[in-house]
C-alpha cells in the first residue's frame, strides 16, 4: 500500500456488477478511479461508505433486479444513519436517468457508462448536497482519455476495453441507445495499457467491445496510415512481452473479416475460442431482427474459421420467441445449432424492451411457447457442451493457472478453449502456464492432473 493512502482514513467501497463483461471491466475501472480518493473494496454492502450498482438493461428481468436490490440498499442506508452513498451506474442508469431517483429516492447518484471518470467530482458534489446527481452524457472519447492510465490487475488475466458502442441496431436490442455509437481507442493507448498489465504479471488479455470486431482504432504513431482493424491489433498485441494469450469478445458476423479469421490460424497467442452471436437460424427472423446476415452466411463464416483453426471452440447467443417466430423458424434455429456444434452457448427468451422496434411488432409469442422452445434448445446445447468437454479427456492441454480451487491443494485455471480446469498443485504455480492431462469432464468444467510447469512460476 502506498504511504499517501495510509494517511487518509480508508472508505469502504462495494460494487455490485450485473450483465456483460463490459460491465465487469467498467466496475474495475470505477474501482481504479476511486482508489486515489481513499476508497478500498469491502466484502459486503453493509460495510461500505459507497455502494455502486453497475446495471444491465438488456432484458426486463435484469432491470427489475436492480430495483429490488436498491430497495434492500435503502434499508441498509437507513440503518447506517444515512452515511452510505448509493450510486447507480451502467445501462439502466443511462436508459432511465432521473426516473431511478424518482422510483428510489435513497439513490444519491446516477451515472451512465460514459461518465465514470466524473464519479469523484459527483461524490464531492453529493457530499456538499449541491449540483447534479445525474451524469448520462455520451462522451466515450473523454472517458477513455480521463481514466487512470495504470491498473491493478486481479491475477494473470485482464479485460482491456478497445471499442465501445454499437451502430447495428438489431431491432430487439437496447445497447445502441444505452452505449451510444461505435468508437474505438487508439492502438497506442491500448498497447500502453497491455504493457502495463503485462509488467504486473498479466499473461492473458481479453479485448472487449460491444462489437469488438468492428474495431477501427488509430494506427500507432510510428506506423501512421489508416486505422487498424482487429486482426492487426491482435497481431501487434501478440508481440508485447509476457502476453501469451489473446481473446476478444463480443463479435458480430458482419464484421468477421478475412484478416481476423486468418489471425486465428497464424497467431499462436490467439486462443481457439470465438463467441459469435447468431440469435436465430431463420432467415425471416434474422431479417426482422435487422441482423444483416443470413443463416448460410453465418455457416460460411464458421466454415472459414474452422478451416483456419480446426480445433476452435465456438460460442454463440440465441434468442427464442422473437415476435413472429413460428415453429418452422424455431426448427431452423435448432438445425443451425446442430450444424455448427457449440462448445458453449447462451440462450434467452425474447424480452420486449420499450423503445426498440421489435417491441412494436406483431405476433408476440406467448410465455408458454417461449419456455418450451428455450427448454428444447437448452437441452441440445447442454448435450453439445458436455460432448465438447468430454472430447478433451486424455489430452494434454496448456492451462493458465488463475487461482486456488475450492478444496485445499487444488488449483483453478483456464484451458485454451476457456473451459474451467481443476487440478492439484502448489500455490506457487498461480499466474503461470502449466500442462495438465485431462482426466474428467462435466457440463461446466474439466478435472485434470498436473504434468509439468511450462516455465518457472513468477
Ligand atoms: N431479449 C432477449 N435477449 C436479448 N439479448 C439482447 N437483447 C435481448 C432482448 N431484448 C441477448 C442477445 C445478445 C445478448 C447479449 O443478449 O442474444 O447477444
Ligand atoms: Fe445489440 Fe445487435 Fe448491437 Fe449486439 S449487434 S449490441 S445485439 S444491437
Amino acid at each position: 500500500m502506498n504511504p499517501a493512502s495510509d494517511a487518509k482514513p480508508l472508505k469502504g467501497l462495494f460494487i455490485r456488477t450485473y450483465g456483460c463483461q463490459m460491465n465487469v471491466y467498467d466496475s474495475e475501472r470505477i474501482r481504479d478511479v476511486l482508489k486515489p480518493l481513499g476508497y478500498a473494496p469491502v466484502e459486503s454492502p453493509e460495510a461500505a461508505d459507497l455502494v455502486v450498482v453497475n446495471t444491465c438493461h438488456i432484458r426486463e428481468k435484469a432491470t427489475e433486479k436492480v430495483y429490488s436490490e436498491l430497495g434492500q440498499l435503502k434499508l441498509m442506508k437507513q440503518a447506517s444513519g444515512g452515511r452510505m452513498t448509493i450510486a447507480v451506474a451502467g445501462c439502466v442508469a443511462q436508459a432511465e436517468g432521473a426516473e431511478i431517483i424518482r422510483r428510489q429516492p435513497a439513490v444519491d447518484l446516477v451515472l451512465g457508462p460514459q461518465a465514470y471518470h466524473k464519479l469523484p467530482e459527483m461524490i464531492a458534489r453529493a457530499s456538499r448536497a449541491v449540483g447534479d446527481r445525474l451524469e448520462t452524457e455520451f462522451d466515450t472519447v473523454e472517458k477513455f482519455d480521463a481514466l487512470p492510465k495504470t491498473r491493478d490487475p486481479d491475477g494473470p488475466t485482464a479485460f482491456v476495453s478497445v471499442q465501445e458502442g454499437c451502430d447495428k441496431f438489431c431491432t430487439f436490442c437496447v445497447v445502441p441507445y444505452t452505449r451510444g455509437a461505435e468508437m474505438s481507442r487508439s492502438v497506442d493507448d491500448i498497447v500502453a495499457e497491455v504493457r502495463d498489465l503485462a509488467s504486473k504479471g498479466v499473461r492473458e488479455v481479453t479485448l472487449l467491445g460491444q462489437n469488438v470486431n468492428a474495431f477501427h482504432g488509430a494506427a500507432p504513431r510510428l506506423e501512421g496510415g489508416n486505422d487498424w482493424a482487429l486482426g492487426q491489433l491482435v497481431r501487434h498485441i501478440a508481440k508485447v512481452g509476457g502476453i501469451e494469450r489473446i481473446r476478444y469478445t463480443t463479435s458480430h458476423p458482419r464484421d468477421m473479416d478475412d484478416d481476423l479469421i486468418a489471425a486465428h490460424g497464424d497467431t499462436p497467442a490467439m486462443m481457439p475460442f470465438l463467441h459469435l452471436p447468431v440469435q436465430s437460424g431463420s432467415d425471416r427472423i434474422l431479417k426482422s431482427m435487422n441482423r444483416g446476415h443470413t443463416a448460410d452466411h453465418y455457416r460460411d463464416i464458421i466454415a472459414r474459421v474452422r478451416k483456419a483453426r480446426p480445433d476452435i471452440a465456438l460460442a454463440t447467443d440465441f434468442i427464442v420467441g422473437f415476435p413472429g417466430e413460428s415453429d418452422a423458424d424455431f426448427e431452423a434455429t435448432m438445425q443451425l445449432a446442430r450444424d455448427v456444434g457449440y462448445a458453449i452457448a447462451y440462450s434467452f427468451k425474447y424480452s420486449s424492451r420499450p423503445g426498440t422496434p421489435a417491441a412494436e411488432m406483431h405476433g408476440h409469442v406467448s410465455e408458454a411457447v417461449k419456455d418450451e422452445r428455450l427448454q428444447a434448445l437448452q437441452a441440445l446445447l447442454r448435450e453439445q457442451q458436455t460432448g465438447f468437454n468430454a472430447q478433451q479427456i486424455g489430452k494434454t492441454l496448456p492451462v493458465l493457472v488463475t487461482g486456488k480451487g475450492r478444496n485445499p491443494g487444488q488449483l483453478h485455471g483456464r484451458s485454451p478453449y476457456l473451459q474451467a480446469v481443476h487440478f492439484e498443485g502448489p500455490d506457487a504455480l498461480i499466474g503461470s502456464l502449466v500442462d495438465v492431462c485431462v482426466t474428467g469432464a462435466s457440463l461446466n468444467s474439466l478435472t485434470a492432473e498436473l504434468v509439468r510447469a511450462r516455465e518457472p512460476a513468477q
